[in-house]
């Protein structure tokens, strides 16, 4: 039987050309991204500074495809609000950023955008057992965070899976789905891995970004995670 799963692809802007944003953002919508993923650094909870919310509202307006933005900073409550006003439509938030991630996801969703929690590789996948019901994205992270190219960490694949289990088997509010996004290092072979674990979701930054042809790159990536599918054909 076919199945027909979609899969959605986030293309990371921290390997962009950072003199020509804009420009790369749009470029990457018409060459088929799903999402638009953006990395906030800190230089404290990560030792890489990227950029905050200014930059985001500068690109919005230019760029229609969601804003699912990867917040890597701690403290993290006090900047949500600018974050959800600079115009993110996802906020996803580390497990390890601090004591109250609960608060963090509740703050998010009453800002009405769509709450996200991250998974540090050395973090378990129960970390994110008893926030489930506050999500919508879970993200588990395939390399260190902080920056882009470097090399995807098989040994995670088995957490994927888990998460995968934990969410089929989560009782969630009504019409609610938790996307499982994979980020780090994912690229034409560790795609259709993590989708063979469970992912519906992946952040791809150097794969896409520093090819020639971006449309090409992200077909490329869906045709591997495509062959990934259990049951395809
Ligand atoms: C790393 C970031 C990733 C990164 C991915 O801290 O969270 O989103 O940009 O880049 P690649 O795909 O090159 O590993
Ligand atoms: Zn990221």
């Amino acid at each position: 039987m076919v199945q027909t799963r979609s899969l959605t692809i986030a293309p990371s802007l921290l390997s962009a050309d950072f003199s020509r944003l804009r420009e790369e953002a749009q470029a990457i919508e018409a060459a088929g991204a799903d999402w638009l993923h953006l990395d906030v650094m800190d230089g404290h909870f990560v030792p890489n500074i990227s950029f905050g919310p200014l930059v985001l509202a500068a690109l919005r307006k230019h760029v229609r495809i969601p804003f699912d933005v990867h917040l890597m900073i701690a403290p993290v409550d006090p900047y949500i609000p600018a974050f959800a006003e600079a115009g993110a439509d996802h906020i996803l938030v580390h497990v390890e950023a601090g004591p109250h991630l609960h608060r963090s996801l509740q703050l998010v969703r009453s800002l009405g955008k769509k709450a996200g929690v991250v998974l540090n590789p050395g973090t378990p996948a129960g970390a994110v057992a008893d926030v489930l019901d506050l999500c919508d994205v879970v993200l588990a992270m395939t390399v260190n965070p902080g920056f882009g190219g470097q090399a995807f960490l098989t040994s995670m694949l088995p957490k994927i899976a888990e998460l995968r289990r934990m969410i089929d088997a989560a009782t969630l509010p009504s019409g609610r789905r938790i996307a499982l996004e994979v980020d780090g290092g994912v690229a034409v072979g560790s795609m259709r891995q993590v989708v063979e674990a469970g992912a519906d979701t992946v952040v791809a930054g150097t794969s896409v970004f520093k090819a020639a042809d971006y449309a090409r790159a992200i077909a490329d990536l869906r045709a591997d995670g495509a062959a990934g599918f259990p049951g395809d054909e």
